[in-house]
This record gives structure tokens, C-alpha cells and sequence, in this order.
């Protein structure tokens, strides 16, 4: 198998795709659950674990500091990446599914009400299912499911214009399928005020 130009570039900086599994370059794309890690990121954590590992935030000492230097500039860095007002912004969590608890939790019980509808689609990891299945519960807030058209596997987004039309939606979870292509296909021309938080998976 070839992975010409790129695809060749970057498989370099992941030493894990340097191996064969059945006699075939190993091709990764398991990332939602465990993504694999660059040498960049190897070397600067062994790094860390070698010469400044501590707590951070919670500590007088030199290790200390410098672990929190390191945290917060890490911070920085990804609000910057995602062009984010403040580097408060940024909460760092263990892993989707305790990302999304942690919004559905704060901000869900602080927002949802009842009747409110929270949207996603059909095809939903439990990550983004069960902390708005547990919230709707609490709160009285309806989910609604977009469907999956059965050939193509594709969402129907034109339901979620007409939703909004509606004008009871609450929050969109994962739109991370709905880029700028797909949004304009689903809105349309027509300009909508809404008042609803998006969610998505990196
Ligand atoms: C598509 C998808 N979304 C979300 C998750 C949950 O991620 P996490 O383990 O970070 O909570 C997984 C984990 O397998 C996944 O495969």
C-alpha cells in the first residue's frame, strides 16, 4: 500500500505506524476513542516525567511552578488554536464523555428547560447520549434525534433548519458534521437569529 506526499510526511511523526499487522502497513483511524501519539508528543512527556513533574496549581515548590507554567501555557496555546476569547475558557478534561457530563451538568441544569429541545442525531457514541439523556430527565428538556438517510449514511440536516424555525432549540450537540458546506445546504440563504450552544468533538 502507498501513502504518497502527506500522508507519508505524517505517518513518519507516529512511530506506532511504523509497524506491519498481517503483512499490511498498520492504518489507524480508531481517534475518537484513543488517538495515537506524534514523537513530538512522546519525547516532550517523557521529558516532563523526567525533570518536572509535580501538582499543578497546588504547590509552593520549584517543580510545582514549573508544572503550572507548562499547564497554562498549554492552555494558550489551545485557545489560541480555537481562536478562544480567553485561555479561562479553555477546561481540560480526561476524555469526551467527562467533557460533555461536565457541560451537560453546568450548563444544562443552569439553562434547560422544560420543552427545550436539545438535538442530536441518530448515530450517537453514548458519550454525547447519556449525560443529555440523564439532564432531559432532570430538567424536562426534549431530545430529538436527526435522522440518518439509510443509503448514504448521511445526517438530515434540513430538519434542524425547521427546528429552528420553530424556535425551541437549546442546544445542538455535535455539529462537528455540519461545516460550513453542510450548513449553508441546511439553512439555506435565509439568515436565523439563534440562541442555541454547539457542541463538538474535536
Ligand atoms: C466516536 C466516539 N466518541 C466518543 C468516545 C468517548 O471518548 P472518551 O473515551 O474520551 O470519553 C469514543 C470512545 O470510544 C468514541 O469512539
Amino acid at each position: 500500500m502507498n501513502f504518497p506526499g502527506l500522508a507519508d510526511q505524517y505517518r513518519a511523526d507516529f512511530p506506532i505506524l511504523s509497524q506491519e499487522v498481517n503483512g499490511h502497513p498498520l492504518v489507524y483511524l480508531d481517534n475518537a476513542a484513543s488517538t495515537q501519539r506524534p514523537n513530538a508528543v512522546i519525547e516532550e512527556l517523557a521529558r516532563y516525567y523526567r525533570e518536572d513533574h509535580a501538582n499543578v496549581h497546588r504547590g509552593l515548590h520549584t517543580l510545582s511552578n514549573r508544572a503550572t507554567a507548562l499547564y497554562e501555557k498549554a492552555r494558550a496555546a489551545v485557545a489560541h488554536y480555537l481562536n478562544a476569547k480567553k485561555a479561562e475558557s479553555i477546561v481540560f478534561t480526561r476524555g469526551t464523555t467527562e467533557g460533555i457530563n461536565l457541560v451537560a451538568e453546568s450548563w444544562g441544569s443552569r439553562n434547560l428547560r422544560r420543552g427545550d429541545l436539545v438535538v442530536l442525531t441518530e448515530m450517537e457514541h453514548h458519550a454525547n447520549l447519556i449525560p443529555w439523556q440523564i439532564i432531559a430527565r432532570k430538567t424536562g428538556a426534549i431530545l430529538h434525534f436527526l435522522p440518518i438517510q439509510g443509503d448514504t449514511g448521511a445526517i438530515e440536516w434540513s430538519e434542524l433548519a425547521e427546528l429552528c424555525r420553530q424556535g425551541n432549540v437549546r442546544l445542538v450537540a455535535d455539529l462537528n458534521r455540519c461545516g460550513p458546506k453542510r450548513r449553508s445546504r441546511c439553512f439555506g440563504r435565509r439568515r436565523y437569529r439563534v440562541r442555541f450552544l454547539g457542541l463538538f468533538q474535536p
